[in-house]
């Protein structure tokens, strides 16, 4: 059953993916309407997109944050709630076995949760049924994360993805890829999951890379698709379409995986 959602949305920069979701809104193509626009940076370009559509906006400076704690550590202590086994052995962005220093795992999970709390203040102002990260450049780590899916299965974390996940996760997808000489490039729309881009994927697309194509090329192709593929994973949510279902495989080393994937339910 369609609804009309309301999104939450966070970001970091030019917020293109942003425009074309208030755009697909504002047309109808989105059963929703973007209650707030959220930063990590006050200087982000796209936050003038909210003031011009009367949305309202917020920033929390997670550099001032960072800064602020290895400057003094004291000054800036853990949310009250924050337990850092839980979120430590939760989170799989560091795996266990690498050779990431302790500490700076330590250092990274609790600035990040203090900068998390600060976003989840601002955020409490504006119900929401989904939020959107367009373009948001900071990790979300459980602590965020369990704190905005509180229904059991029902993930409402998307993230937009510049490559062909699980292909080249992290900060340059295209560059990735593009580098890689791969012959095909594109974006993923995804649930957030405890990992660097492995949460369930919703929707891709894809497109050739030609002979002639630079990467300034890949990237402008590559964002033209994402302005489509988002909205059109926003929307199905809204209809109620997207459903997460556990399955269960033997890997090739004989292990027993178990993974969430999204099933798109038909009309
Ligand atoms: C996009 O390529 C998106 O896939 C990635 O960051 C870029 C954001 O662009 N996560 P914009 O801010 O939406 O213009």
């Amino acid at each position: 059953m369609t609804r009309k959602i309301r999104i939450g949305a966070l970001i970091s920069g030019t917020g293109s993916n942003l425009q074309a979701i208030l755009d697909a809104c504002e047309k109808g193509a989105v059963a929703g309407r973007v209650v707030f626009i959220g930063s990590d940076n006050p200087n982000a370009a796209g936050l003038e997109r909210g003031n011009k559509h009367g949305i309202s906006t917020f920033s929390v400076n997670y550099g001032d944050i960072i800064r602020a704690y290895h400057n003094d550590p004291a000054h800036d202590a853990a949310p009250a709630d924050f337990d850092l086994d839980e979120i430590r052995s939760k989170q799989t962005l560091f795996s266990v076995d690498n050779k990431v220093d302790p500490d700076k795992v330590t250092v990274f999970l609790t600035t990040r949760a203090i900068a998390e709390a600060r976003l989840l203040k601002e955020m409490s102002a504006y119900p929401f049924d989904l939020l959107v990260l367009a373009g948001f450049m900071r990790t979300l780590t459980p602590y965020f994360i369990d704190r905005v899916n509180t229904t059991k299965d029902e993930p409402r974390i998307m993230n937009i993805h510049p490559a062909l996940l699980p292909s080249f996760p992290g900060i340059d997808g295209y560059g990735d890829t593009f580098r890689y000489g791969c012959k095909v490039a594109g974006c993923t729309v995804h649930f957030i999951d405890y990992g660097e881009d492995s949460g369930p994927i919703i929707g891709q697309r894809a497109f050739s890379i030609q002979f002639d194509d630079t990467l300034e090329t890949v990237r402008k192709k590559g964002l033209a698709q994402e302005w489509e593929l988002y909205p059109e994973c926003l929307h199905l949510f809204a209809q109620g379409r997207l459903k997460t279902v556990k399955v269960a495989y033997e890997s090739r080393d004989g292990k027993r995986v178990e993974k969430t994937v999204v099933r798109i339910l038909p009309e």
